[in-house]
């Protein structure tokens, strides 16, 4: 079995998981982060290196504000729960997205487990927090800017590795899977420039279902597949 080195997922269906079981939309995403808890542990068990989940958007503030902070109160719990599943998978965390307008306490919390966690080398997992791709490249080409004027960075040397050395994800190979629960087939503005030949997968099964065996579903399916980067077959 071909085991995908980098794996993406957009975690969706919290939502109407938690309505089809009668029960507040909070109540799926705290379903939904146990589940990561689980994935991250069998993703490690077969031998994927880097996963990346999208856990808030840059869009996800405009949901009702209950919702916003049901879910900031669990991503500030998480950032200490998960230090106990970084050190037995030897898992270093890395959150992208724009950090500065979470709770000072969240910010704190982030830069403490990514200091502890940082030369772990089991499993590489990047938590998307105030995440969206556009704004990432926006960033980008913001701090690239400022260095064109500085006099740091000449244009005619803003190659494509430089811009992927300048994205959150600096160092991180590309996903070659992405995985989409819940029966949306759209990117939503997720890792945009990461994405470009990745092999997408998606499934009706809500995220806080999602377990191993749906996991081998979908890496059964990537490996079915020929890779292609501009209609060349990988070797
Ligand atoms: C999409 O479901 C999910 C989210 C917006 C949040 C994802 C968050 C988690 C799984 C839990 C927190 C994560 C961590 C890292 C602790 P939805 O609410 O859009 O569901 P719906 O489409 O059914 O409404």
């Amino acid at each position: 079995m071909n085991i995908p080195q980098h794996v993406a997922i957009i975690l969706d269906g919290n939502g109407r998981w938690a309505k089809k079981k009668g029960m507040p939309r909070n109540y799926g995403h705290i379903q939904g982060a146990k589940n990561l808890e689980v994935i991250i542990e069998e993703s490690h068990n077969l031998g994927i290196k880097y996963l990346t989940v999208y856990a808030f958007s840059t869009e996800n503030w405009n949901r009702p504000k209950e919702e916003v902070d049901g879910l900031m109160k669990l991503l500030r719990n998480y950032m200490k729960t998960c230090l106990k599943t970084a050190t037995k998978n030897r898992m270093s965390v890395r959150v992208i997205g724009d950090k500065s307008r979470l709770d000072e306490d969240i910010q704190k919390r982030i830069v403490e487990l990514e200091n502890l966690t940082r030369d772990y080398e089991g499993i590489h997992l990047q938590i998307a927090i105030n995440y969206g791709g556009r704004d990432e490249i926006r960033r980008c080409i913001r701090t690239l800017a400022d260095k064109v004027n500085t006099g740091e960075l000449l244009s005619e040397e803003i190659t494509e590795d430089v811009i992927s050395n300048h994205l959150d994800t600096s160092g991180i190979p590309d996903p070659d899977l992405l995985i989409r629960t819940c029966n949306e087939l759209r990117i939503s503005n997720f890792l945009l420039w990461q994405l470009a030949y990745s092999e997408l997968y998606f499934t009706e099964v809500a995220w806080p279902d999602f377990d191993k065996s749906e996991l081998m579903k979908a890496i059964e399916s990537f490996n079915g597949r020929s890779r292609k980067y501009g209609g060349v077959e990988e070797q």
